[in-house]
């Protein structure tokens, strides 16, 4: 039997349910029950009924997965696959934030540890983070940890006052515009979409801006049959299958989150068989960190 029948099987065995973030390999793509961005994921780790579910993706995404369902056992493939933006915040300057102003929102990319968004009022994603940095009553906003994604929000929302981090995504942020341009001058007729997460120059360049969903719908519905994309090559897998009929080109040969990778289908079976991985968060570290979660899910309604 494949490693892949083994798989399903077992899952079915044990009413697991697998889910799979858009940037790990194909062949786990494949196998998911369901397939998304960080938020579509989210919202859909609290409505399963499966007891079990395997996470594939990095540990922020299966620690919000734990966090928002206590009572299930998440199990991680790859316990080491980790996204190195998560940690990418000071908690001191937090706090002189908060002593600085005295009406202040921190607004924490659901892409953090546990820990950091302990220290959160409210979590977005790349997909929801404009509307709720738009409806919150505060006029300050200090959005961590990244500062790409900060600044795009704060473009969008002139009327706050968004205090930036330092943060970034080593893959995204390492983008350049000399590359797109390299690209758009190869592929004239290609529309460019890219991930917030990207610097400014590579967003004053697009076609379109958005989530990795938002890149997925966005191609699915525009009538053009070329695109150069801005974010991480996982995403190919989704578009190919749904755009058959349309070319994909990326900029570089390293939009490659590698930690995504770490999955494979053996440390699947592995966990699956063995129950082993289980996500653990304690308790108190749950409590504070789903409060923003789930102003999160509530404000993105
Ligand atoms: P999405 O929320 O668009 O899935 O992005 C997650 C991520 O890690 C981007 O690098
Ligand atoms: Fe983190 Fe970047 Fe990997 Fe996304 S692509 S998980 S932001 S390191």
């Amino acid at each position: 039997m494949s490693i892949k029948d083994k798989i399903l099987e077992l899952k079915k065995e044990k009413n697991a349910v697998i889910l799979a973030h858009y940037y790990v390999a194909d062949e786990v793509q494949e196998i998911a029950d369901y397939i998304g961005d960080s938020f579509y994921l989210s919202k859909k780790a609290k409505e399963l009924e499966e007891q079990i579910i395997v996470y594939c993706g990095v540990s922020f995404m299966g620690e919000s997965a734990k966090i928002l369902n206590p009572d299930k056992l998440v199990l991680m493939p790859d316990m080491s696959a980790d996204c190195a933006m998560a940690h990418m915040v000071d908690l001191e300057n937090i706090k002189k934030i908060r002593e600085e102003y005295d009406d202040v929102a921190v607004v924490c990319y659901i892409n953090s540890t546990a820990e950091i968004k302990t220290y959160a009022d409210v979590c977005v994603t790349s997909a929801n983070a404009v509307k709720i940095v738009r409806n919150l009553p505060n006029k300050n906003v200090y959005f961590i940890p990244d500062g790409n994604l900060g600044r795009y929000v704060a473009e969008q929302v002139p009327e706050k006052n968004v205090i930036l981090n330092s943060g970034y995504c080593p893959i995204h942020h390492a983008i350049t515009a000399e590359e797109v341009e390299q690209a758009k001058a190869k592929h004239p007729n290609a529309q460019f979409v890219v991930h917030p997460e990207c610097v400014k120059d590579l967003l004053d360049m697009a076609d379109y801006i958005g989530s990795t969903s938002g890149i997925i719908d966005y191609v699915a519905k525009s009538d053009c049959k070329e695109y150069i994309i801005g974010t991480e090559e996982g995403v190919l897998y989704e578009l190919k299958k749904q755009n058959p009929d349309k070319q994909f080109y990326m900029i570089n040969n390293n939009q490659i989150c590698h930690d995504m990778k770490y999955i494979t289908l053996e440390k699947i079976y592995k966990v699956l068989l063995e129950e082993t991985n289980q996500l653990e968060v304690d308790a108190k570290l749950r409590e504070a960190a789903l409060k923003p979660l789930d102003r999160m899910l509530e404000l993105a309604k």
